[in-house]
Formats: structure tokens, C-alpha cells, sequence
């Protein structure tokens, strides 16, 4: 009898994002006639630098020649997209990475979703609350949780982000074995400071546990006193892994391309405490069940550092915070406390009440679709995130929208 893992019995509801475009979905079916806004999933919605589009043509046409063409590329990424990724978004901030240790993938969902598989079940997970849900899903799947009691699963320790905090959760009160930060955080569009992200490291260090770092949003960091990496943190290179992604940077969301940092330094342990390299682990793991990304979108993500690329990304960036900045002040000038949306591609709205309430609001009100912060976890219950992606006329339209409907 073929039997199932049970585990994906305790998961919640259907995955958040799911949830949101089947009630979006019914909404659009009973009411054909509303021209729908979406500010929810961060999906960005501009066309793909041009240096990456010439890029991606030049690898096409190479792979119509037999004596150009590429099969099977290295499972790590090819060697040109390592080295350009190593050399321009860490050694130039002075963090000491080198190509070996990136390992080129399609996306930061799949990376941040698959990298608890080198590590036992019986380690205790620390996951920040709201949260991305997929860092909980996974571990859910992998048997590191016992049932979900309203709204939380027995077995997790949730790092709890409040109004208090600024949504920055404190260091755990117990100790623990591997910790998941994102930072510009997802959802809430806060940044960590230098001395934050010192503490976390500092204590990773002490208690021989590792940090995941989701830093996919960070190159809409604009404040110059902002890490954009946690190895520009001293000692980080021994307990921590950090998860990068072109898709809200280049506009890659539906081409595929991210990358996982892995340095050589950090450890992780056996029962009897000898030391094992994660980077082994996670070579392994990666070479076995991935055969890494297409060549011409490889080429396409090397383009991105390139001169002409470096300032088309600046420019799609700039674009998308304008339109965190329109999304926050309008808000805020409807009487809304919000956070996020300075260094960051989403804004975090106190909606106070609750957030499916308030989402469905947005939706049937004024045909805007966002995230109620519930979906991110309990600390997210009474806010909603609204995503920056989209064009400066439908942003405007939807506010115009908003302000009619609250
Ligand atoms: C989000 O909206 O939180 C993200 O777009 C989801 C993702 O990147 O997978």
C-alpha cells in the first residue's frame, strides 16, 4: 500500500498565494465587469533589462550551432555567472565569497524551501513570525513540527515580530539549532541594521547554530548605512547561508534565476559532534537533484553586471520604490500606520481589524487585490502587505480606488 507523509496532513490551509488567486479568482468570475489591481503576490510586472534580452538573444543563437551549443551545464551555474556574482555583489562590499561557493539556481523559493533537507528532524527550527510561509510549510513537510494549535505549529519556536519590536524579532530565549531572517523583510519591508544582524550572527556563533538569510529583496536597499549581505557581518561566513534571487531585482520572476551562498566555513555536526562542511552537503544534495539553469538565462543573469545592465536594474528599482512611496503616503494620509516600503518593495499597513476582513474589502470595494498579513502568521493578523510591483498608473489608480472605498 502506497502510504503518504503525514506531515503534509498538519499543513494549514492550501499554500497563501494559492489561497489568495482562488478567492481572486471566484471574485473575477462573480464580478466580470471590475478591472482587477493586483498588489498582492510580489510579482513584478516591467520588461526585462535590455542588456539581459540582447544577452539571452546572443545564448539562443549560439545554441542554434552545433559548434556553440550548450548541453548539460555545470549543476553549480557556469562559471561566468559565479564569478560575476561573487566578485560584484560581495567582494565589492568588502564580504570575502568566493565563486566556488555560490551555487546558481531557479529561484529562492525552491533554495530557501530545500536547504532544511541536509539537516536532521529533530533540530529546533526557529522561524520568525509573520513569516514567508514557505520556511514553516517545509519544515512542516519534514516532520520538524508537531500539529498546528491555533495558528501555530507545536515544536517551532517563532520569533515574533510586533509593533513593539518595529517587527524585528529578539534573539530566542532558548537555544537553537537553525534560524531563518529575511532581510528587507518579506512581508514586512523592514531592514536590519548592522549591530541587529552582529547579535544574531554573534549568537549563531556561541550556539553552534546555523542562520538562513533570505536577502532576495536586498537590492532595493537605498539607506547606505543598510547591510546588503550578512557576511559584510564579521564572523558570518561561519554560520550562515544566504539566499539571493534575480526574479524582483532584474525581473526574473517568470524567466528563473537565484542563487544560494554557502561558504566553506560553515559547519554543521553529527550526533557525536564531529564537524561536517554544509557547503559538502549542499553540493551534494544540489548535484544530485538539480541540473542548475538554462544557459541562455544564465547569460541573461551575467548581463545584469554588466555597465548598461547595472543601470537598467537601478532603474527598474527606482521605478518600483516610487511606487512604494506613493502606495505608503497615500496610506498614510487615509489615516493608515504603515512600515516598510523605504528600503523595500512592500508596505506593511496596520489595517486595524481583521485582515482577511480587510482584504476582502480591498477586493470587492475597490477591485485591489493585496495579502492580509494573517496569511504570514499570528503576528501578522490585523495587517496587510501591498506589494509595489505593478505600473506607476495602475498603482495610482488603485490608491485613487482606495481612497474612494475606506
Ligand atoms: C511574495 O509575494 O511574497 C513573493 O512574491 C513570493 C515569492 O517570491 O515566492
Amino acid at each position: 500500500m502506497i502510504r503518504i507523509n503525514e506531515n503534509y496532513l498538519k499543513l494549514q490551509a492550501s499554500y497563501l498565494f494559492s489561497d489568495i488567486a482562488k478567492r481572486v479568482a471566484a471574485y473575477q468570475q462573480a464580478n466580470p465587469e471590475m478591472t482587477l489591481i493586483k498588489l498582492g503576490i510580489g510579482d513584478v510586472t516591467r520588461a526585462l533589462p535590455d542588456a539581459c534580452i540582447k544577452a539571452l538573444h546572443q545564448a539562443v543563437d549560439e545554441m542554434a550551432s552545433d559548434s556553440s551549443f550548450r548541453g548539460y551545464g555545470p549543476e553549480q551555474g557556469y562559471e561566468f555567472l559565479r564569478e560575476a556574482i561573487a566578485r560584484e555583489d560581495f567582494q565589492a562590499r568588502g564580504a570575502n565569497i568566493d565563486a566556488d561557493e555560490i551555487f546558481v539556481s531557479d529561484g529562492a523559493k525552491c533554495d530557501s524551501g530545500n536547504f532544511q533537507e541536509i539537516f536532521s528532524t529533530d533540530i529546533r527550527v526557529a522561524i520568525p513570525d509573520p513569516v514567508y510561509p514557505v520556511y514553516v510549510d517545509t519544515n512542516v513537510m519534514a516532520g520538524r513540527s508537531g500539529q498546528a494549535q491555533e495558528g501555530r505549529y507545536q515544536g517551532l519556536v517563532y520569533l515574533e515580530g510586533k509593533r513593539d519590536n518595529g517587527f524585528i524579532p529578539e534573539l530566542p530565549g532558548e537555544p537553537v539549532d537553525l534560524i531563518y531572517l529575511c532581510f528587507p523583510n518579506n512581508p514586512t519591508g523592514v531592514t536590519a541594521s548592522r549591530s541587529q544582524l552582529k547579535q544574531w550572527v554573534d549568537y549563531a556563533r556561541e550556539n553552534r547554530s546555523l542562520i538562513l538569510f533570505d536577502a532576495a529583496y536586498e537590492a532595493f536597499i537605498k539607506d547606505p548605512e543598510l547591510p546588503h549581505s550578512i557576511y559584510e557581518i564579521d564572523g558570518a561566513r561561519e554560520v550562515a547561508v544566504e539566499f539571493r534571487s534575480f526574479s524582483k531585482t532584474a525581473g526574473f520572476t517568470g524567466t528563473r534565476c537565484a542563487y544560494t551562498v554557502v561558504p566553506k566555513d560553515c559547519m554543521a555536526y553529527t550526533k557525536t559532534g564531529d564537524s561536517v562542511t554544509v557547503h559538502s552537503l549542499w553540493n551534494r544534495r544540489h548535484t544530485t537533484k538539480f541540473n542548475s539553469v538554462s544557459y541562455p538565462v544564465q547569460r541573461a543573469a551575467e548581463a545584469v553586471y554588466s555597465s548598461a545592465g547595472k543601470i537598467q536594474v537601478q532603474e527598474l528599482i527606482a521605478y518600483y520604490l516610487n511606487n512604494a512611496s506613493f502606495i505608503r503616503q497615500g496610506m498614510e494620509s487615509l489615516g493608515y500606520d504603515c512600515i516598510g516600503g523605504e528600503n523595500s518593495p512592500y508596505i506593511w499597513i496596520d489595517g486595524k481589524g481583521d485582515s482577511w476582513s480587510f482584504f476582502d474589502r480591498l477586493l470587492s470595494q475597490a477591485g485591489v487585490v493585496c495579502t492580509p498579513g494573517a496569511g504570514f502568521g499570528k503576528c501578522g493578523e490585523g495587517y496587510i502587505r501591498i506589494s509595489a510591483f505593478n505600473s506607476f498608473e495602475n498603482v495610482q489608480e488603485a490608491m485613487a480606488r482606495i481612497g474612494r472605498a475606506l
